[in-house]
C-alpha cells in the first residue's frame, strides 16, 4: 500500500484561524467575529502628525490562516495603505495564509480605461494586495471582470438575492430599473428573482457627480420603480434616474436598492429630496449615522461563513 503525505495539506489543517481588521469598519469585523465564535486578534494602528500610518500586528502569528478585513472605501488610499501594511505585518509575523477581506472594493470601477491616457486603477490595486496577500474575498465588483485581471484567487460574493428577498411585498406593478447601462444585468437578475419586469436609463456622465439622462428603455408609467445599481456614491446616478422617470409617468415613492453605500457628500440630501420611501442597502461600508431612509442588510453573517469555508479548505 503506498501512503501519499502531502505535507501542504496537513499544514493548512492545523492552521488556526486569525481575524483582523483595519480602521475601515471595525463593527462590521466584530460582528464577523461573533458569527465565527471568536475575537478579533489585536492589532495597534496609529496615524501619525505627518499622517503616515504605523500598524503592529500580533507578534506572533506562526502559522496562522489571517483574515484581514478592511474596506477599501473612503478615503480609500489611506484604506488601501493600512490593509496592505497589516498584511504585511502579519507576513512577518509568521502568518502562512492571509485573505484579504474587501467588503467593498474601491477604485473597481477603473476597470478599463475610457480614454487614451488614464491608469487601470482597479488593475493598479488587485497587483498592489497581490504582493502582500494570498487571495481576496470581495462582495459585489463594480465590474466582475476585475478577477480575470488579478493575479491571486478571487473569491466574489453576491448579495443580489439577500436584497432581493426585502423587496417581495412590493406589488406586480413595480418595475426593476437599471439606472445605467452598467446595471441591466442587475436589473435582469433582481427582475427574474421578483418576476417583474425590467426598464433601463441610458445615461451619460458630465463629471464625478453629475450625470445626464438619454433615454429610457422598457415601460414605467404608472409603475412603482425599483431602481437597483452597485452602489450609490453622490447619489447623481440614482437622482438623475428617479428625475427622468417622473417625467414618464412613473409612480411614487420610489425605492432603491444598492450593495455600497459610499453616500459619499450631500448624496443622502440628494436623495431624501426626491420620493424615496426607502433606501436598501448592505453594511459593506460603515452607515453614515442615523438615516430614517436606510434599510441596511447585514453581510456579516455571508462573509463569516465564506471565512469559515476557506479556512477549511472549501
Ligand atoms: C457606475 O457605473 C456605478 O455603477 C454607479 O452607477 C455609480 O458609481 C454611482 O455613482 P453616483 O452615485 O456618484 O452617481
Amino acid at each position: 500500500m503506498t501512503v501519499t503525505i502531502n505535507p501542504q495539506k496537513e499544514s493548512e489543517e492545523t492552521m488556526k484561524l486569525t481575524l483582523l481588521s483595519g480602521r475601515g469598519h471595525p463593527a462590521l469585523a466584530a460582528a464577523v467575529a461573533e458569527h465565527l465564535d471568536t475575537t478579533l486578534a489585536e492589532a495597534r494602528i496609529e496615524t501619525f502628525p505627518d499622517g503616515e500610518l504605523q500598524v503592529a500586528a500580533a507578534a506572533d502569528l506562526a502559522g496562522h490562516d489571517v483574515y484581514l478585513l478592511q474596506p477599501t472605501g473612503p478615503p480609500a488610499e489611506r484604506q488601501l495603505l493600512e490593509l496592505l501594511l497589516l498584511a504585511d505585518a502579519c507576513r512577518r509575523s509568521g502568518a502562512m495564509r492571509i485573505t484579504a477581506v474587501m467588503p467593498y472594493f474601491g477604485y473597481a470601477r477603473q476597470d478599463r480605461r475610457t480614454a487614451p491616457g488614464e491608469p487601470l486603477g482597479a488593475r493598479v490595486l488587485t497587483d498592489a494586495i497581490g504582493t502582500r496577500a494570498d487571495r481576496i474575498v470581495t462582495v459585489h465588483l463594480h465590474n466582475p471582470a476585475v478577477e480575470g485581471f488579478c493575479t491571486k484567487p478571487l473569491e466574489h460574493l453576491l448579495v443580489t438575492d439577500r436584497l432581493a428577498d426585502r423587496l417581495r411585498a412590493i406589488g406586480d406593478d413595480a418595475v426593476l430599473v437599471a439606472p445605467d447601462l452598467g446595471a441591466v444585468k442587475l436589473a435582469q437578475h433582481f427582475a427574474d428573482l421578483l418576476d417583474l419586469p425590467v426598464a433601463y436609463v441610458h445615461k451619460e456622465r458630465l463629471s464625478g457627480d453629475r450625470v445626464q439622462v438619454r433615454r429610457i428603455v422598457g415601460q414605467v408609467a404608472d409603475r412603482q420603480p425599483i431602481v437597483v445599481d452597485d452602489m450609490i456614491s453622490t447619489g447623481g446616478t440614482v437622482v438623475s434616474a428617479i428625475e427622468a422617470l417622473r417625467e414618464r409617468g412613473c409612480r411614487t415613492p420610489v425605492t432603491v436598492a444598492a450593495t455600497h453605500a459610499v453616500l459619499a457628500g450631500d448624496a443622502l440630501d440628494r436623495l431624501a429630496g426626491q420620493p424615496v420611501d426607502r433606501i436598501l442597502v448592505t453594511n459593506s461600508l460603515p452607515p453614515p449615522g442615523e438615516a430614517s431612509l436606510l434599510e441596511i442588510v447585514d453581510i456579516a453573517p455571508l462573509l463569516a461563513g465564506t471565512i469559515r469555508r476557506l479556512h477549511e479548505g472549501g
